[in-house]
């Protein structure tokens, strides 16, 4: 379903935060420029601290995609597939998030960042082949348009001319 534009807007501008504050901190710290007493090593800090607090943003976004997004187009089944990579990668960015935050083992964590920058990295990939694709069926098929609170209608079989395969559901009297 279409979502607000302010929302869509709060989605895309989180997401580009996450992702210009943690890869650039990721690049800083593979070229070693974080080391102690190098000149970027606070930026890189102060890097985190904003990656830190978008994430924060991020999970409150994505408590308010549940009920108006994602239970919404559910049963619609339109962009499952996208739908469910992009929800699976925020899934694993969270997990590995908290993992940064509280493994101590220093190999393990070591790896929790990698895997966390790795997903992160593919987050606006999975983002924008959903949002694409998902405009593409909607240009195809705006009869499967829902707008907020509306259940999803559920996909019946289509004929090779295109027409449904079974009625519309509608009996006559
Ligand atoms: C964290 C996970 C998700 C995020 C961040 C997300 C975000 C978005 C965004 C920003 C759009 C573009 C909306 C627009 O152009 O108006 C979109 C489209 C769409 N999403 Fe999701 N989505 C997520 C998961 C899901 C899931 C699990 C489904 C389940 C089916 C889903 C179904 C759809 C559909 C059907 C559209 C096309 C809307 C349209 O243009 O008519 N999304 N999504
Ligand atoms: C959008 C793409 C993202 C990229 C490229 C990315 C990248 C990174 C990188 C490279 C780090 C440092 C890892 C390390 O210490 O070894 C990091 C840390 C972190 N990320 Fe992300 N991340 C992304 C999205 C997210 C999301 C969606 C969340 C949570 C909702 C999140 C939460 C965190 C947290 C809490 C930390 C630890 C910050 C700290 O140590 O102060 N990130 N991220």
């Amino acid at each position: 379903m279409q979502l607000e534009l302010r929302i869509r807007a709060a989605a895309y501008a989180l997401v580009a935060a996450l992702f210009v504050t943690g890869g650039t901190w990721w690049m800083l710290d593979w070229v070693g420029a974080l080391a102690v007493g190098s000149a970027w090593r606070q930026t890189g800090a102060y890097l985190l601290m904003v990656h830190g607090g978008a994430s924060m943003l991020f999970l409150l976004l994505l408590g308010a995609l549940i009920p108006l997004h994602i239970g919404v187009a559910w049963p619609s089944r339109r962009n499952r597939k996208t739908g469910l990579i992009t929800l699976a990668a925020t899934g694993v960015l969270v997990a590995t998030a908290f993992g940064l935050y509280y493994v101590g083992h220093e190999a393990l964590r070591r790896w929790t960042g990698v895997v966390h920058a790795t997903v992160g990295f593919a987050l606006p990939a999975a983002l924008a082949a959903h949002v694409l694709i998902g405009r593409r069926r909607r240009a195809e098929q705006p009869e499967l348009l829902l707008s907020h609170g509306e259940r999803g209608p559920r996909r019946r079989p289509l004929g090779r001319d295109g027409r449904r395969l079974v009625g519309s559901g509608r009996r006559g009297h």
